[in-house]
């Protein structure tokens, strides 16, 4: 059944199950072989979702709008300094009213107490497209990226370079939850997410996954299946924040000579938008290894499955 969780909200990997995590996957996968197939699916057809972006997106929106679309799904999109909200009227009121007037609400914006906020002031779904803390839309598409290229997660070894952040969070989640083995490589003196490391760790003793934080970049990519690159620094970072990750992050760039590194059939994945020439090369992203934009195209199927899973 596709709307399996009908009516729940999609905030983080970190609240999901092994199993919920899987089965949005697949769901997604399903929705891609129809829209190869030309099958038609508009299942929500009536339905009117706001799309609230507190932060500038090309995949995120667009894949949503398009998404939605052929679900038969209208998407309002909303940009808080185009409403009251920027005048200061609280977020819970805020949600009771967009509540009133949607099917469902898609949020991108800074802190994860907004998504948590609007979740428990609003009966219609909120889907998270983006908070400090986890990506978790973008979470789904690369596991559908890692399954298309592998058919499977377990075993699997990831090398990732990038700022520990909102992709980083949600990577090491759903590794842990999967058993896929997981080395970030940055520089010393960065910490993870204190929450974020305690969920990764107890996952980790279940599924067995290996999650380590090195600065020996050789030693992540050994033998790595796939090296993911992520920006250096994060939307909304001050300027002298950005220089200091710029720097210390420099070591880690992903080189053609990087993914010699790993195994020989591994693939390059990033979230785009990259930085060439910061967290990785030109070359890199151009070359056969790339995937980017395999993985670009799943964030319109997995927006579509995680609509589909939660519609009313
Ligand atoms: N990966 C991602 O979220 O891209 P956008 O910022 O363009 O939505």
């Amino acid at each position: 059944m596709r709307n399996r969780f009908k009516g729940k909200d999609y905030l983080a990997f970190k609240d999901m199950t092994k199993e919920e995590i899987e089965f949005i996957t697949d769901l997604s996968l399903d929705f891609k072989r129809k829209w190869v197939a030309r099958e038609p699916h508009e299942y929500f057809k009536g339905q009117v979702w706001a799309g609230l972006f507190e932060k500038n997106s090309t995949r995120t929106r667009n894949a949503l709008e398009r998404a939605a679309a052929d679900l038969g799904i209208k998407i309002v999109y909303l940009r808080p300094d185009e409403m009251q909200m920027t005048r200061g009227e609280p977020l819970k009121d805020t949600a009771r009213i967009l509540d009133r007037y949607f099917d469902g609400l898609f949020i991108r914006t800074f802190g994860h107490e907004v998504v948590e906020e609007c979740s428990k002031w609003m009966e219609n779904p909120v889907i998270n497209g983006l908070t400090a803390l986890e990506h978790p839309t973008q979470g789904i598409a690369d596991l559908m990226t890692i399954k298309e290229k592998f058919g499977k997660y377990e075993g699997l070894k990831i090398c990732y370079s990038g700022n520990l952040y909102n992709v980083a969070y949600t990577t090491m989640i759903f590794c842990a939850t999967l058993g896929i083995d997981l080395s970030i490589a940055c520089p010393k003196g960065l910490e993870p997410d204190a929450e974020i490391l305690v969920e990764t760790q107890n996952r980790a003793k279940i599924s067995g996954a290996k999650i380590e934080f090195t600065q020996d970049f050789d030693m992540a990519l050994k033998d790595a299946d796939i090296v993911y690159g992520m920006s250096q620094y994060s939307m909304g970072q001050s300027d002298e924040e950005i220089e200091y990750l710029k720097k210390a992050f420099a070591p880690y760039q992903i080189t053609m000579d990087a993914m010699r590194k790993a195994k020989p059939e591994a693939i390059f994945m990033h979230c785009l938008p990259a930085h060439r020439g910061e967290e990785v090369t030109d070359e890199v992203m151009e070359c056969s290894q790339s995937v980017i934009f395999d993985e670009g195209e799943n964030r319109m199927h997995s927006i579509k499955a995680i609509l589909a899973a939660v519609a009313n």
